[in-house]
C-alpha cells in the first residue's frame, strides 16, 4: 500500500465476509489479543456471527483489516474485532473499518454504537465520544464472564455514538447453528 493512504475514496472498499475469509480473520484478530487488544475468536466463532463482519483486501486479496458488531440487545451494540494487519496499519484503514461498522450498525437499526479500546484518537476522530464503562452494565458482566483479566484492562476507555433515527429495525440473523465443516467448535 502506498504511504499515508488517507483519502476514504482511495482506500479498499469495506466489504462482507465470506467462508473463505475466516481463517484469516481468527489469525489476524488472535495476533493481538495475546495483549488484550482483541478478545480471543475461534474459527467458529467467526463462521457463526460472519455477516457481523466487515473487511477490507489487499490487491493480492489477503486481509488487510476487519471489524464486527456484536449485538447485546435490540438497543445495544458494540464494535469489536477492530485489527488492521500491521503492513497496512496507518493509512487510514482503522478508521475507514470503524465508519463500516457505523454504516453497518445505523443500517441495523441501532441507536448507539458504543467501543472499549485504549485507541483514544482513532474513535474520537470518527465522530464517537468518550463516555464511561459505569454505563454499560451489560458489558462489565460480560467481562466477567470472559475473563476477569479483561476487567484489569482499565486503562480502556469506553466510546460511544449515536446513530441517527431509521425506519424500524429490520431483525437480521447470526447463521443457524449447523454443525461446522471446519471442524469441532474450540
Ligand atoms: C488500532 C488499529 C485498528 C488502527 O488502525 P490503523 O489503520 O493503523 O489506523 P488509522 O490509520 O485509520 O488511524 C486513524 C487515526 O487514529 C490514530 N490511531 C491509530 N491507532 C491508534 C491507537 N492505537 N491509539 C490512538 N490513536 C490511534 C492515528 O494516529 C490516526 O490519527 P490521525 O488521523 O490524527 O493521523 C490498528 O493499529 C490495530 O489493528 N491495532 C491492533 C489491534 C487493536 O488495537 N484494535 C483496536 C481494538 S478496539
Amino acid at each position: 500500500m502506498s504511504a499515508a493512504v488517507k483519502d476514504r475514496a482511495a482506500l479498499p472498499l469495506a466489504v462482507s465476509a465470506t467462508d473463505d475469509d475466516v481463517a484469516a480473520i481468527v489469525a489476524l484478530n488472535n495476533q493481538f489479543s495475546a495483549d488484550g487488544l482483541t478478545l480471543p475468536r475461534t474459527e467458529a466463532f467467526v463462521a457463526q456471527h460472519l455477516t457481523d463482519y466487515r473487511i477490507v483486501r489487499g490487491p493480492d486479496g489477503s486481509l488487510w483489516g476487519q471489524v464486527a458488531l456484536d449485538e447485546y440487545s435490540p438497543s445495544l451494540c458494540e464494535l469489536v474485532s477492530l485489527a488492521v494487519a500491521p503492513a497496512a496499519q496507518g493509512k487510514g484503514l482503522g478508521r475507514h473499518l470503524i465508519t463500516a461498522a457505523v454504516d453497518l450498525a445505523n443500517r441495523r437499526g441501532y441507536p448507539q454504537l458504543f467501543a472499549v479500546s485504549l485507541a483514544d484518537t482513532l474513535f474520537l476522530g470518527a465522530g464517537f465520544l468518550q463516555s464511561s464503562i459505569d454505563q454499560y452494565p451489560e458489558k462489565i458482566w460480560r467481562y466477567r464472564a470472559i475473563s476477569r483479566s479483561e476487567l484489569s484492562i482499565g486503562k480502556k476507555f469506553l466510546f460511544v455514538r449515536d446513530l441517527p433515527p431509521t425506519s424500524p429495525r429490520r431483525p437480521h440473523k447470526t447463521r443457524s447453528k449447523r454443525p461446522s465443516v471446519r471442524g469441532k467448535p474450540k
